[in-house]
C-alpha cells in the first residue's frame, strides 16, 4: 500500500518561476540529471548535445565559473578542479607521457615539486629544476623530450618574477608549452595568455575567491595547442576524478565578484606598506615587487602594467597583495615577533580577507635544507604577509607596535 508520506519525502516538487530571472546564479547540488531518452543520454554523455548527466563530468556551477576564468584570463578553455593541486595535475597528466622532460622553477610551490619528482618521476617523467630568472641558463637545459616548463608568476615567498615572455619564447622554440601558476597574482595583476603562456593555474582557494572558505582551482588554456590539448584535458577531468563540488563553485563565483576592488585594494596597502617598513630600522629588508629596490621592479611595471591586464589606462599597476620581510636575528626573533602579534594571525596560507602571516622556514620551505634554503634568500626571520582588507594604518600599527617591542 502507498505511504503519502514515504513516497512523497523522496520526490521532487518543480516549483514555477513565473518567467521570473534571479538576479543571482542558482546552486544545482544534484549529482545526476535526468534524461528524456537512451539517445540523449548518449548524446550528453558523448559531448555531442550540451546538457548535463553526471556531477563529475560536468555542472552549471563549474561551467560558470569556468566560463568567467576564461573570460578574465582570455583563454580558449577554462576547466575547474577540486583544488588549485588538482589544476596543476590535471595540466601535467594532459601534457605529459613516459619519456617526456619537464623544466620546472627551482622556485615553485612545494606540492607541484613534489608532484613532478616524486609522482610523475614513477610514470617515467622525468623533472629537472632550473633558475628561471636565468633565460640563458633555462635554454640551455631544455631537451629534445621537453615538453613542458613550468613557472609561476611571482614566487613563493621572495616574489620574484618570472619573464613570462621569454620564457614562453624558449619553450615554443623547442616545441614545448609554458605552463603558469598565477595563484600569487590572479588575473587582476597578471594575465599570462596575454604574454604567450599556453596553461594558466589559479588556485581558487586564495585571492581569487578571497573569502577563505573554499578550495577549488582553475586551469585555463591559451591558443597554442588548439582542440587536441583541449580534448586531452575535458578527457582527463573525468576520468581522473578532478571534479568541483557545486556549492565551492557557487561561492567563487560570489567571491570573483569582488575581485578587483579586493585585489586593487590590498595591492595599494600592500605597497603602502612595504614603503612605511622600508623606513624602519627594526626590518632588515623589505620584498614587494611594487619597490624600486625590488630586482625585478622593471618587469613587474611591463608585466602587470594596466595595458598587460586590459584594465583602464589610467589605473594604477597592482604588484599584488603579497609582501616579505627579513627581520634581524633569527628564529627566537621571528617567534617572539609573531606570537606578539594577535591582530595578524599566522595562517601558513594566503588570500584571505583579513591580513594574515606566514613562516616559511617552518611552513613551505620546511623540508629544504638550510643551505638550499638561504640560497633562495629564505633564512629563519623571514615573515610572509598575505595583505587583506583592512586599512593600511591598521595593519602598520600592529606591525609597528610588534617590531618595537622586539627591542632588538
Ligand atoms: C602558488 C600556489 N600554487 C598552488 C597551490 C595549491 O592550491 P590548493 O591549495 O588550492 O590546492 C598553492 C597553495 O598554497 C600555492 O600557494
Amino acid at each position: 500500500m502507498p505511504s503519502r508520506i514515504r513516497d512523497l519525502c523522496p520526490r521532487n516538487i518543480d516549483l514555477p518561476l513565473f518567467g521570473s530571472r534571479p538576479a543571482r546564479p542558482a546552486i544545482y547540488p544534484a549529482a545526476v540529471y535526468h534524461c528524456d531518452s537512451p539517445e540523449q543520454a548518449q548524446l550528453r554523455l558523448g559531448g555531442q548535445e550540451p546538457g548535463y548527466v553526471y556531477q563529475r563530468d560536468k555542472h552549471p556551477n563549474a561551467d560558470l565559473l569556468a566560463e568567467k576564468c576564461r573570460q578574465l584570463h582570455q583563454a580558449n578553455l577554462a576547466l575547474i578542479t577540486s583544488s588549485g593541486m588538482a589544476a596543476i595535475a590535471l595540466a601535467l597528466v594532459s601534457c605529459l607521457k613516459e619519456g617526456d622532460h619537464v623544466l620546472m622553477s627551482n622556485r615553485l610551490y612545494g606540492e607541484t615539486s613534489l608532484l613532478l619528482d616524486r609522482e610523475f618521476s614513477r610514470f617515467g617523467i622525468e623533472a629537472s629544476q632550473v633558475d628561471m630568472l636565468d633565460c640563458e641558463q633555462v635554454r640551455s637545459q631544455f631537451r629534445g623530450n621537453t615538453k613542458l616548463v613550468v613557472a609561476e608568476t611571482i614566487s613563493n615567498p621572495t616574489l620574484r618574477l618570472a619573464d613570462l615572455e621569454k620564457l614562453a619564447t624558449l619553450a615554443h622554440q623547442s616545441d614545448a608549452l609554458l605552463l603558469v601558476d598565477n595563484t600569487f597574482a590572479s588575473p587582476a595583476v597578471c594575465q599570462p595568455i596575454e604574454l604567450g603562456a599556453d596553461l594558466v593555474v589559479e588556485s581558487m582557494s586564495k585571492i581569487m575567491n578571497g573569502h577563505g572558505d573554499l578550495m577549488l582551482g582553475a586551469l585555463c588554456a591559451g591558443n597554442q595547442r588548439g582542440s587536441e590539448l583541449e580534448d586531452r584535458l575535458t578527457c582527463a577531468i573525468k576520468t581522473w576524478g578532478f571534479a568541483s563540488s557545486p556549492m565551492d563553485c557557487w561561492l567563487a563565483e560570489r567571491g570573483l565578484v569582488t575581485l578587483f576592488p579586493r585585489v586593487a585594494m590590498a595591492s595599494s596597502t600592500a605597497l603602502r606598506l612595504a614603503e612605511e617598513l622600508s623606513k624602519m630600522p627594526q626590518v632588515k629588508e623589505v620584498i614587494y615587487p611594487g619597490l624600486e629596490s625590488h630586482p625585478d621592479h622593471a618587469l613587474a611595471q611591463k608585466q602587470f602594467s594596466p595595458a598587460a591586464t586590459g584594465t583602464d589606462p589610467s589605473d594604477e599597476t597592482l604588484f599584488g597583495h603579497m609582501l616579505t620581510f627579513h627581520l634581524p636575528g633569527s628564529l627566537e626573533t621571528a617567534t617572539r615577533f609573531i606570537q606578539s602579534l594577535p591582530q595578524i594571525p599566522f595562517c601558513p596560507s594566503l588570500g584571505e580577507p583579513m591580513t594574515t602571516l606566514s613562516h616559511p622556514a617552518s611552513t613551505s620551505h620546511r623540508s629544504m635544507a638550510a643551505a638550499e634554503r638561504e640560497k633562495l634568500g629564505i633564512f629563519p626571520s623571514t615573515i610572509r604577509l598575505s595583505i587583506g582588507l583592512e586599512s593600511p594604518e591598521f595593519i602598520l600599527e600592529a606591525l609597528r607596535k610588534s617590531l618595537v617591542d622586539l627591542d632588538f
